[in-house]
């Protein structure tokens, strides 16, 4: 495997998260977010974990930014905390908030690197929240007027733009399941918060085009590869109903093809939440769209939850490749949803824009040994070039994440990072996965062979 195996047009890339790396969530001005509402709350984090300064990036991004350029990256996606520009998600704008993230695309331009910048990554104003968040309508107008001050205020150095990111996960975890912030829970919060979001992405997808013809335009999906536990039709069946949670329930209305109540008619209820007009504003011709798979589900029939009657079984109860997280490490699976999402005539490119793994590290003095991480990486670059055979157009491969981070309910026990970060002191220690992509994309030469030499055993 080399790295012109991918393509000259192929984009290399790591990805963080404000609320995951910034920290520093009262500096200069910046207004809460539901995370740090939630996180105040030690209980809701597992172990504990305060969230303190997560990964320092507002305050070490140079640093960040110089490592990402020194493992041959081309790209550096990074999201904006609307809380940080606009306090009170509405209204007044701070400055230094806005001044924060042209230093931190000015310094991915002096180091050559291409800055995507995701709009949304979780992190609500908890004005906004307050106000009935993403289940209130009024969001739609909250969001385009965000993402219209964002998009005017960079558009002289940025033109890549990813409108959200997985809204599945900050919808079906914050808003049914009560898992995460805000911890809504319920149909009703869900379905209506579903509807105002896939509307809000259609119309920043608009927005910025509106604003800079040329951008180049995405949304991040998550996906899973569900697989029925057994070939019994009613367990075919209920993979059939998660696939269509997971992997269709945003992606086909912004394709223009509206929910997916084929295989659950039952999705049906989302109309109460509808407008008129409302059928043609879903739908956003995305010039790429971002392809998210951490993880395989087995998906069996069950009569609880009603509604969707299937469940998952659990990767600890079966034979499975677990993660930190306990999650089902396949990487099998990511050719399988390429080729899921490249039978949409409609999608034009895919990024992937997310791609990584936790598992524990292995600190030894000033080296820190992640072989499985290496191993899964690349395992799934291999998938990726199995699917450009097949003519499908992945044009990119950007690692979650660049410096260990914040987890989200997780804390900071999941590890996912090409570079190792120490939370007490933030001293990052680039780990060997970090070392072998920047040899993979340095060195015009590199193999795998070379690769399992530089990499010691665990
Ligand atoms: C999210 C990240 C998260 C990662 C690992 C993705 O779903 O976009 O914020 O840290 O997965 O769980």
């Amino acid at each position: 495997m080399k790295k012109s195996d991918f393509g000259n047009d192929f984009q290399w890339g790591a990805t963080i998260s404000a609320f995951q790396n910034e920290g520093h969530s009262r500096a200069d001005g910046k207004g809460l977010s539901i995370w740090d509402t939630f996180t105040a709350e030690p209980k809701n984090i597992k172990n504990n974990d305060l969230i303190g300064d997560a990964s320092s990036f507002y305050t070490m991004y140079e640093q960040d930014i110089v490592t990402a350029k020194s493992l041959g990256l081309d790209v550096f996606r990074f999201s904006i905390s609307w809380s940080r520009i606009i306090p009170k998600g509405t209204g007044a704008i701070n400055l230094d908030g806005l001044q924060f993230y042209h230093k931190v695309i000015d310094a991915c331009l002096k180091n050559g690197l291409i800055p995507y910048i995701t709009l949304y990554h979780w992190d609500l104003p908890q004005a906004l929240e307050d106000k009935g968040g993403w289940s209130n309508r009024e969001i739609i107008g909250w969001f385009n007027k965000y993402v219209e001050i964002s998009v005017n205020e960079y558009k002289d150095k940025v033109s890549n733009w990813i409108v959200m990111n997985e809204p599945m996960t900050f919808v079906g975890l914050g808003y049914f399941m009560g898992y995460h912030a805000p911890q809504k829970k319920g149909i009703t919060t869900f379905l209506k918060a579903a509807h105002h979001v896939v509307l809000s992405l259609a119309a920043g997808g608009r927005i910025i085009r509106k604003i800079q013809s040329n951008a180049n335009i995405g949304v991040a999906l998550s996906c899973s590869f569900v697989k029925p536990l057994n070939q019994l039709p009613k367990n075919r069946k209920a993979a059939k109903r998660i696939e269509a949670l997971l992997n269709r329930f945003f992606l086909e209305p912004l394709l223009g093809l509206g929910y997916p109540t084929d295989v659950m008619p039952v999705l049906n209820t989302i109309r109460r939440y509808f407008r008129k007009g409302d059928d043609d504003k879903m739908a956003f011709d995305f010039d790429f769209i971002g392809l998210q798979y951490y993880f395989r589900v087995v998906a069996q029939h069950s009569l609880t939850p009603p509604v969707l009657f299937a469940n998952e079984v659990h990767p600890t109860q079966r034979k499975a490749n677990l993660n930190t997280m306990n999650l089902d490490v396949y990487p099998k699976g990511l050719y399988k949803i390429l080729k899921f999402y490249h039978s949409y005539p409609q999608i034009k490119k895919i990024i992937i824009s997310e791609s990584g793994v936790c598992f524990p590290d292995f600190k030894v003095s000033k080296h820190v040994h992640d072989a499985r991480r290496l191993k899964y990486h690349q395992k799934m670059l291999k998938h990726v070039l199995k699917a450009q055979a097949q003519n499908i157009p992945v044009k990119g491969y950007f690692v979650w994440t660049l410096v260990d981070n914040f987890e989200w309910k997780e804390g900071f026990e999941p590890r996912f990072g090409l570079v190792y970060n120490d939370f007490k002191t933030q001293e990052r220690t680039i780990k060997d996965s970090g070392l072998w992509f920047q040899q993979f994309l340095t060195s015009s030469e590199a193999t795998t062979k070379k690769i399992k030499q530089t990499t010691q055993k665990q």
